[in-house]
């Protein structure tokens, strides 16, 4: 079976928008009065959860009425915190449930006008040349297995010098992954590398590393857990496959990296 058809099948399936505001209601939340906030416990998902995204999109220098695209935007809880910084964010997704649920979730907290999803791989952008003031992309590239095809596409759709932050799962060490992980359950769609390998591939996309973060210790907290986090969107599994990420952290073989990198 072809990558993109795996990704597509391990993260979607489900209407997940209606999934995520019976688990909001059930927990007392009134979701006809909800904000971008109730939504962060759920719909950050990465390592670190908003804080880690507050910290990317800090580096980037996000402004106001900056064009941001969001790479792999998930069900769009980056693009909605960057939309909090009156940005102009579009988010892309392989994935049509995601992008579904992220354009009903940011209609249902009033932020049309900030954020729009497009469903596409990050491989074909459709947009113009330099159409992005900045660009993120969030745990995605472990699904990705030509990398450097994706930021190309990027370094294509942003402007002359625009920040790129690139917040990722990395090989850190050498040594058998255990799968599940959360990303895949076995190696025909995991595609985890180095941060050797990510500057390579974005140099190779004609982007300039700036700096690179080792966010690991950020991330080493308690796992999402509670009737609202991550386990509402990816199911009572995730328990086993964020296990076995955190043990790949502990042991040294998976770490959170950080690359900023500019057009
Ligand atoms: C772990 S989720 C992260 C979602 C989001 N960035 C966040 O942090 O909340 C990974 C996302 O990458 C998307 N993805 C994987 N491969 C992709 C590709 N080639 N092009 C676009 N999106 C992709 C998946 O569909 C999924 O939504």
């Amino acid at each position: 079976m072809d990558v993109r058809d795996l990704v597509r099948g391990h993260y979607g399936g489900r209407n997940l928008s209606d999934t995520i505001l019976t688990a909001l209601a059930e927990a007392g939340t009134d979701v006809e009065q909800i904000t971008a906030a109730d939504l962060f416990p759920l719909d950050q998902l990465h390592a670190g959860g908003v804080a880690a995204t507050r910290h990317a999109l800090d580096r980037l220098g996000l402004a106001p009425d900056m064009r941001l695209l969001d790479i792999g935007c998930g069900i769009g809880g980056p693009s909605r915190l960057a939309a909090t910084y009156d940005a102009q964010v579009t988010g892309i997704d392989l994935t049509p449930e995601f992008v579904e649920a992220a354009t009903a979730l940011t209609a249902r907290v009033g932020m049309t006008d900030r954020a729009s999803f497009v469903a596409t791989a990050g491989e074909s952008l459709p947009f113009e040349d330099d159409s992005f003031d900045a660009a993120v992309m969030v745990h995605v590239g472990m699904n990705i297995p030509d990398k450097q095809a994706v930021f190309a596409e990027v370094n294509r759709v942003l402007a002359p010098s625009a920040p790129f932050a690139v917040y990722e799962q990395m090989r850190t060490g050498e040594g058998d992954l255990t799968y599940p992980l959360p990303w895949a359950v076995d190696e025909r769609s995991s595609f985890v590398e180095s941060v050797e390998d990510y500057r390579s591939h974005l140099e190779g996309a004609g982007f300039t590393i700036e700096d690179v973060e080792d966010r690991t210790t950020s991330t080493l907290g308690a796992p999402p857990d509670g009737p609202i986090s991550p386990l509402v969107v990816f199911g009572p599994a995730f328990g086993q496959r964020i296990g076995n990420n955190v043990a790949a952290t502990k042991a040294g073989l998976l770490g959170a990296m950080l690359v900023v990198a500019r057009a």
